[in-house]
């Protein structure tokens, strides 16, 4: 694969971001590993996103767990998305670069008192419930607190998004959202409080979907729940989506998010709900990539593949140990025409088989090599740990000829600072 050193980031196959700073500027100044994010390619994301819902009456709440770096979520802010979250970390952050609560969803299965509590406190605009035990909770702690909660039910349609295992949500057997006779439910309850506002509806069926269908099949089921609310007199004000849509990352076919939209409108009809979205990944993942340098060639043993080790690891980016993912890795610099192309695994230090970042890749590779690994803009850098008390990586944001580092690399003391004694 030729490689133009300006080009920070690609999607497989399709446009490519170019930013004017060279990766191994970046690799020098920053240090390896470090996540490199493309300010360009996050707007052009964005933009064709809100393009292809244009039509519609809707709003982009960015899923906040696909990369959650302040320098990140500014971005999204000053682009006019919302949020969608899932803890009251998310809530801090978004609280913390100024976003205003009244923009935000606030998903998940296992909303705590306390995350409960900050939520009403700050006004989020909307609690995406998930249980009967959850609404009861919201009810109970709204009504402590002299508040009035708003809500909408997150209904699980039982459709399979034919992703992977883990990333699937909208099954009957997954843990997410409640059936629609549950929701049905649900909606006559919060209607007898005041203490609850009934705002919308939401699914959310995985991620990472290819294709139109699994979404537009969930969408129609909402709608009839919706229609029915209507008739006994419960009128919603938005339908909320949620995410999922498909990134290419080798050879699959991204959403087509502009059939999509149009699908969307044929479905909704002469219905004018306003609807919302929680895109995560199709806005972030190729709009970032991680930079590492090789430290060792390792031969394999007899006619087994080799090795390049490389200084990222699965602490870094677990996405290929976790779900078997595949990304596209790039040789950025430090080889000559004169290195043999050698079938290799790429791999981390640590101390186990499973930390690797990619399979059997042809590679024409050196000692002195930087590589990319590319499409890892999201669940990235927010997956990362301290595994083998690794510090994480620094992550970088480039804007046209601007380099802004958006999280300094961790040092060893702030890994041991939370387990010495105060005051060592
Ligand atoms: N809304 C809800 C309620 C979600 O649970 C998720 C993702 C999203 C929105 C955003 O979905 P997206 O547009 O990013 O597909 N760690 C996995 C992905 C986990 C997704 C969890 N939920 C991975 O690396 O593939």
């Amino acid at each position: 694969m030729s490689y133009d050193p300006r080009q920070i980031l690609t999607q497989a196959g399709q446009d490519l971001a170019v930013e004017e700073v060279p990766l191994r500027q970046i690799a020098d100044q920053f240090g390896t590993p470090c996540y490199v994010y493309s300010a360009q390619a996050l707007r052009a994301q964005y933009h064709q996103l809100a393009a292809a819902l244009n039509p519609l009456k809707s709003r982009i709440h960015y899923s906040v767990k696909a990369n959650s770096n302040l320098g990140i979520l500014s971005l999204f802010k000053e682009l006019g998305a919302g949020f969608d979250i899932v803890s009251g970390g998310e809530l801090s952050r978004v609280l913390a670069i100024g976003g205003n609560p009244r923009d935000v969803i606030f998903s998940g299965v296992g909303k705590s008192v306390a995350e409960i509590d900050l939520a009403l406190k700050v006004g989020v605009g909307c609690f995406n419930v998930e249980s009967r035990s959850e609404l009861e909770r919201i009810q109970q702690r709204a009504e402590l607190a002299q508040k009035v909660a708003p809500i909408s039910v997150r209904v699980n349609p039982d459709i399979d998004a034919n992703t992977h295992p883990y990333i699937s949500t909208g099954l009957k057997d997954n843990k997410f959202g409640v059936d629609a006779e549950t929701a049905l439910t649900l909606y006559s309850m919060a209607a007898k409080t005041n203490a609850l506002s009934i705002e919308g509806i939401d699914c959310h069926i995985g991620s990472q979907i290819a294709r139109t269908e699994p979404l537009l099949e969930a969408l129609n089921s909402i709608l009839n729940l919706v229609d029915t609310l209507s008739s006994s007199g419960i009128e919603l004000q938005h339908v909320n989506l949620g995410g999922g849509f498909g990134v290419r990352y080798q050879d699959e076919h991204a959403l087509d998010l502009n059939a999509y939209g149009a699908q969307l409108h044929e479905l909704l009809g002469p219905r004018q709900l306003p609807l919302r979205v929680e895109p995560g990944r199709s806005l972030t993942a190729n709009a970032g990539l991680l930079l590492t340098q090789v430290e060792y060639l390792k031969p394999g043993q007899d006619d087994a593949t080799g090795f390049v080790i490389v200084d990222a690891a699965m602490n870094d980016l677990i996405r290929p140990s976790l779900y078997d993912a595949w990304h596209d890795i790039v040789v950025v610099d430090g080889f000559s025409a004169d290195d043999p192309v050698q079938q290799l695994d790429v791999v981390g230090p640590i101390c186990e088989s499973g930390d690797f970042l990619a399979k059997g890749r042809s590679l024409q590779v050196s000692e002195d090599s930087l590589l990319a690994v590319l499409s890892a803009g999201a669940y990235g850098m927010c997956l990362a740990s301290n595994y083998n008390s690794r510090g994480r990586a620094a992550e970088v944001l480039v804007d046209g000829a601007n380099v802004q580092c958006i999280r300094r690399r961790e040092t060893v003391q702030d890994q041991l600072r939370l387990e010495l004694p105060e005051g060592r």
